[in-house]
C-alpha cells in the first residue's frame, strides 16, 4: 500500500493524532445531543459532498447523505457506473474535476489502492467509507458506542473472527487512544502485519495494550465488549465456503458468551449475517448495542465532515 495519505483525508486512522481524534469523537458527541434537540446544523452551508460507492452500502451511504443534508450542505450521490474509472476516464482526470465542483469526497473502494490515488489528485478532503484495507468511520463510531457505555480507558474491548478491513481500523484507534484490544482471529486469518506492528507501536506510544490470540474461550476472559464482523466481506464471496468451515469456533454464540463476564456487551458493525458469525438470539439480546453502533455512525461521520471542510 503506497505512502500515508494526505493530511486533509480522513483516510487511516493512523495518520490522525490523538488530540484531533478526541476533539472529533467530542463533537460527534455534541451533535448527537444537537440532533435531539433538533437543532439545524450549518457547518456546510452552501458546501457540497460527493458520494462515491463502489460496493453495496446500507449505513454508511445513508449516515452520510442525510449527515451532510442535516449540516446544511449538498450530498451528491455518484454510482460508479457514471465514471468507470480507468476504463471511461482516468482516475487524475475524475478527482480534478470532481475537485472543481465539491468541497468534499467521500469514496467507498474495493481497492484502498484507488482511495489513495484518488486523493493524491483531489484538492479536496477525501474520506474513506471502507475499503478492502480500512473502515476508519466505523472504527469511530465503534469507539463513541464503547464511551459511551463502559470505561473507554480500561475496558477491553475484544474483536473476535476475521483480521479484515474493520480490524484494521480498530487496532489503529484502540492504539492511537490507548484502548486495550484483543484480536482474536484464526492463524491464516490474522490482521496485515504492517497494522498490527503499527497497533503495538501505537499502544506502546500512548499507554494501550494490544494482544493477538487464537483462541477464542480464552480470550473472552476479561471482555468488557466482544465485536465482530463478517466472515466474509464484500469482494471475498469466493471464499465463502471455505471461510463457513474455518470461522465456525470464533461464531458468538451463548456457548462463546459463557467464557465472557455475564455483562459483557456486544459490538457488531454490520451487515449482520444471523446464525453465521452472530446468533440472532445473542444480537437480539439486552447486551447488544449493535443499533447503537449504527446510529453512531451518523454522529460520527458529521464531526468527521465538519473537522475536514471546516479546516483551512
Ligand atoms: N468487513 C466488511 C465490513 C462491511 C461494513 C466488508 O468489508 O464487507
Amino acid at each position: 500500500m503506497s505512502g500515508p495519505s494526505n493530511p486533509k483525508d480522513f483516510i487511516s486512522i493512523a495518520d490522525w493524532s490523538r488530540d484531533a481524534i478526541e476533539a472529533m469523537l467530542a463533537r460527534a458527541s455534541e451533535l448527537k445531543a444537537q440532533r435531539k434537540r433538533r437543532e439545524p446544523g450549518h457547518a456546510l452551508q452552501n458546501r457540497s459532498v460527493l458520494l462515491y460507492f463502489e460496493k453495496p452500502s446500507l449505513r454508511t451511504l445513508v449516515s452520510f447523505e442525510i449527515g451532510v443534508a442535516e449540516l446544511g450542505g449538498h450530498p451528491v450521490y455518484l454510482p460508479p457506473s457514471q465514471v468507470r474509472i480507468g476504463e471511461r476516464e482516468a482516475i487524475e482526470d475524475v478527482s480534478r474535476n470532481l475537485s472543481c465542483w465539491c468541497d468534499a469526497i467521500v469514496a467507498r473502494t474495493h481497492s484502498h489502492q484507488l482511495v489513495l490515488d484518488l486523493a493524491r489528485e483531489a484538492s479536496v478532503p477525501v474520506i474513506n467509507a471502507l475499503t478492502d484495507y480500512l473502515h476508519p468511520c466505523q472504527a469511530m463510531a465503534d469507539v463513541m458506542t464503547v464511551a459511551e457505555h463502559g470505561d473507554r480507558s480500561r475496558d477491553r474491548l475484544v474483536y473476535v473472527g476475521d483480521g479484515n478491513n474493520v480490524a484494521h481500523s480498530l487496532i489503529h484507534i484502540a492504539g492511537r487512544l490507548g484502548m486495550r484490544l484483543t484480536v482474536c482471529t484464526p492463524e491464516g486469518y490474522r490482521p496485515a502485519p504492517e497494522v498490527v506492528s503499527r497497533g503495538l507501536e501505537l499502544a506502546r506510544e500512548e499507554g494501550g495494550d494490544l494482544r493477538l490470540e487464537s483462541d477464542p474461550h480464552s480470550a473472552m476472559k476479561d471482555a468488557a465488549f466482544v465485536y465482530t464482523d463478517a466472515w466474509t466481506s464484500m469482494g471475498q464471496e469466493a471464499e465463502t465456503r471455505e471461510r463457513q468451515a474455518v470461522f465456525q469456533p470464533y461464531r458468538v454464540n451463548a456457548s462463546l458468551l459463557s467464557s465472557a463476564p455475564s455483562d459483557v456487551r456486544i459490538l457488531h458493525c454490520g451487515p449482520v449475517h444471523r446464525g453465521e458469525e452472530i446468533t440472532s438470539e445473542v444480537l437480539d439480546s439486552e447486551r447488544s448495542l449493535v443499533v447503537h453502533q449504527a446510529e453512531n455512525r451518523l454522529h460520527a461521520q458529521k464531526a468527521v465532515l465538519e473537522a475536514l471542510v471546516l479546516e483551512p
